[in-house]
């Protein structure tokens, strides 16, 4: 039996992609590894979604191909979006690389794996149909499982490099979905988390996102249903009302803004205005008591002046998000942007205008989190915390809101209790569990 180490770059749906990689080549009789030193197979599935991102990548896969010094047969492969991204030129960029392979060819890799070849094997192949039906995720044993529910991107935002990489949008069949929901039920996850770049443009021909999420709702077991990421353009009345109906979808939304000047959101085609944007959130809040907000955006896009920032700076400071990503604009070569939109942000002026955004996003974090402190948030436990407080074991959870809770009595994963919030930082909360 092989071995293979993967390690993972990028968004959950890369994240869900390893684990079908996993159960493709366990299937093909790999075992799967947790570190590399022993691997004769080690696969990298990376991220093209800024370039930082892909440097990273490079250097890490240099790094690892040193190990043929102890394993000569080892096989060095690059997946996923930055595979299909570079494409050709990373043989010469990585000649190092054994295999490089785009996100629809995973069903191919057990074939190609079992090919040697003195050349790098390519297959980049982007497949309209492929949505890997029938193929259940090796999922980290854990208390929230990853479910993807459609892959690629049809939108087209001029910054990004997505619909590039991962190719036209296709929806899963919500029998499938249900069917992999319900084996993850009997397994005993209470969370599950359905994945997609617009995740609520599901259609599969016959349902929706609000009609799928009324049929996940109704799957016994299920304790709490997440998705990411909705598209602010893609909500309709009918969804808002599954939202405030469905009792297991939680109250956190991870809702992409990326700018607040209307001239901005133009050129990058998000499809919706600021106005249109404060509008869907405040029908959100009125609807969905509790309901906490998360956003990302990007500082320096083309054409971005001081003052388009600085609509930014108002709409985040006005709308007051739990969280946000935040990001200098990286031209990706093959988008929109990258064609015909100048690059004319000053570096120096992008890195300030980053700055500016994450110091006032991490005191409105920091005040929303103090407001929490002194109550009892329910807490579905996910086990240790990596990050010891001091000489004392920690555990941690989520709360619905989706903000990681953290408690020093020892729990066992997937159990729900109550943790009373004794203090709070920007990102995490402090507490102990309340007396039942
Ligand atoms: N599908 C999601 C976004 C997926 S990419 C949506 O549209 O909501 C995740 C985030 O990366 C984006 O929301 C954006 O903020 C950031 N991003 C994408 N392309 C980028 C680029 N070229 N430069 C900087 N940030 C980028
Ligand atoms: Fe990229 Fe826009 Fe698609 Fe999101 S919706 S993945 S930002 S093209
Ligand atoms: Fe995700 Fe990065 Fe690909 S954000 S879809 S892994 S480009």
């Amino acid at each position: 039996m092989r071995s293979v180490y993967i390690e993972t770059y990028g968004c959950q749906m890369n994240v869900a992609d390893s684990e079908l990689v996993a159960s493709i080549l366990r299937q093909a009789g790999y075992r799967i590894i947790p570190t590399p030193e022993e691997a004769e197979v080690i696969l990298l599935n990376t991220c093209a979604v800024r370039e930082h991102a892909e440097e990273r990548v490079i250097g890490r896969a240099s790094q690892l191909s040193g190990l043929r010094a102890h394993t000569p047969k080892l096989t060095l492969g690059i997946l996923g979006c930055m595979a299909q991204h570079l494409a050709e030129t990373l043989p010469q960029r990585a000649p190092f690389v054994d295999l490089v392979m785009g996100p629809d060819s995973y069903r191919r890799l057990p074939q190609l794996l079992a090919e040697t070849a003195e050349e790098t094997l390519l297959d980049l192949r982007l497949d309209r149909e492929e949505d890997y039906q029938g193929i259940d995720p090796i999922r980290r044993q854990g208390v929230n499982a990853w479910v993807t529910i459609m892959r690629g991107c049809d939108r087209f935002c001029t910054f990004c490099i997505v619909p590039f990489v991962r190719g036209r949008e296709r929806s899963v069949p919500a029998g499938e979905i249900l069917r992999q929901v319900r084996v993850l039920t009997a397994e005993g996850y209470r969370e599950v988390t359905l994945l997609g770049q617009t995740v609520n443009s599901y259609r599969d021909g016959q349902v929706d996102f609000a009609g799928l999420l009324r049929a996940v709702g109704q799957v016994d077991g299920l304790k709490r249903l997440r998705f990411t990421s909705p598209h602010p353009a893609d909500f309709t009345p009918q969804l808002i009302d599954a939202l405030a109906e469905i009792p297991q979808v939680c109250p956190g939304l991870h809702l992409p803004l990326q700018s607040g000047s209307d001239a901005q959101l133009e050129r990058m085609r998000r499809g919706y205005t600021a106005a249109q944007y404060r509008a869907l959130v405040a029908e959100l809040r009125q609807r969905l008591p509790g309901l906490a907000l998360t956003t990302d955006i990007i500082a320096g896009f083309c054409g971005e002046s001081e003052e388009d920032f600085q609509q930014t700076l108002d709409l985040v400071g006005e709308i007051r998000f739990d969280s946000a990503f935040m990001f200098k604009y990286s031209p990706r070569e093959g988008t929109f942007a990258h064609k015909k939109l100048e690059d004319d942000v000053p570096e120096a002026t992008k890195t300030q205008r980053l700055e500016r955004v994450i110091a006032l996003q991490e005191g409105i974090s920091w005040e929303i989190n103090q407001q929490l402190v002194g109550q009892t948030v329910e807490v579905l436990v996910e086990g240790p915390s990596k990050r010891q407080n001091g000489q004392t074991r920690t555990f941690y959870g989520r709360s619905p809101q989706g903000k990681t809770v953290v408690f020093s009595q020892e729990v066992v994963a997937n159990a729900l209790v109550q943790v009373h919030i004794e203090r709070a930082s920007s990102h995490t909360l402090f507490g102990e569990l309340a007396e039942p």
